[in-house]
């Protein structure tokens, strides 16, 4: 059965690799949309990066790019330009992109897509801050219930975090949209940085993807070159977390994770702002609201990631 699916991204390169893989999965996955918010970079990059993408890929036509939000519902934007740089894509110069984004904003778009098609059939994938997604539950209070599920990458349990010694980037930006989204009652799937960090764009791993060939292959291998550079020096890792094409080899290839089923809370506290509370042992009976993965087959992940990014391109 083929699963539709919305991705709401703030592109990074990460952030592309993962819906271009799911471009590159037609037998498994129809991408009905991309939605942008303002995150790694500002809306405007975000929404430029996702459009770059699709046409280095020859696939713009394929797949509408609608913008979301362009910060948090309550707080000012954070952006992580000291990580991904000042467009989110350096490293390699993209043209321009001839297309533009789709009329709507994303989150009408969203409760559009997600209520005209029959229930349970439409799985959100979130790679960035979950603002786009409250706002839809917000316009559309049967959106969770009629989600088959969402899959995000977000938060840790014992890794700590990216941007505080608490808190992953994702939920750290906008904490309150994470708690709507972990409280909505659809089925969750966490991927956070305890996995993320097992899966690490090595340089054997990006030699393999170029060596795959394609001029989009190429771009990204160059992408995702300056991209793992401040991952390494901050973490003193080998390589940089391929962080959210774990959302879209889930729902490819499950058997390359492991987890478990638990409560998660979200901190909005000033000291443990956009904490993910994992109850791993339940010692809180609280209801248990998200699929956690934190194992991850490394070689496994890349060598599907490698598969399906070739396979997006149409010559
Ligand atoms: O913390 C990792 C997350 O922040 C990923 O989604 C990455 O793209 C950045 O947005
Ligand atoms: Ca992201």
């Amino acid at each position: 059965m083929v699963r539709s699916i919305i991705v709401d991204t703030d592109p990074s390169p990460d952030d592309a690799v993962a819906f271009l893989m799911a471009l590159g999965s037609p037998a498994e996955l129809e991408l009905l949309a991309v939605t942008t918010v303002g995150g790694n970079v500002p809306l405007h990059h975000t929404t430029r990066n996702a459009l770059k993408a699709l046409e280095l890929v020859n696939r713009a036509a394929d797949v509408p790019v609608y913008a979301g939000a362009a910060g948090p519902i309550t707080r000012l934007l954070e952006t992580a330009e000291y990580v991904h740089g000042a467009t989110g894509f350096e490293g390699y110069d993209l043209p321009e992109p001839v297309a533009r984004a789709a009329d709507g904003f994303a989150p009408d778009r969203i409760v559009e897509l997600v209520m005209s098609r029959p229930e349970k059939t439409v799985t959100l994938c979130c790679l960035a801050p979950l603002t786009n997604i409250a706002l839809a539950m917000a316009r559309e209070p049967r959106l969770a219930e009629r989600l088959e599920g969402i899959v995000l990458m977000g938060g840790a349990r014992s890794e700590g975090g990216n941007v505080t010694p608490a808190a992953e980037y994702n939920i750290y930006v906008d904490p309150e949209a994470a708690t709507k989204v972990f409280a909505a009652g659809a089925p969750i799937v966490m991927i956070p940085l305890d996995c993320t960090h097992k899966a690490l764009t090595r340089k054997d791993r990006l030699d393999l993807l170029r060596a795959r060939g394609g001029p989009h292959m190429e771009a990204f291998y160059h992408l995702l070159e300056w991209n793992k550079r401040f991952d390494e020096k901050a973490w003193s890792m080998e390589g940089g977390p391929l962080h959210d094409p774990t959302v879209i080899a889930w729902l490819l290839k499950p058997e390359l994770f492991g987890g478990r089923l638990v409560n998660v809370e979200i901190s909005c506290d000033e000291l443990t702002r956009g904490m993910t509370v994992v109850d791993w042992h339940s010692v809180t009976g609280r209801p248990k609201n998200a699929l956690v993965l934190t194992e991850i087959d490394a070689d496994g992940y890349f060598e599907l990631v490698i598969e399906r990014l070739h396979a997006a391109r149409r010559d």
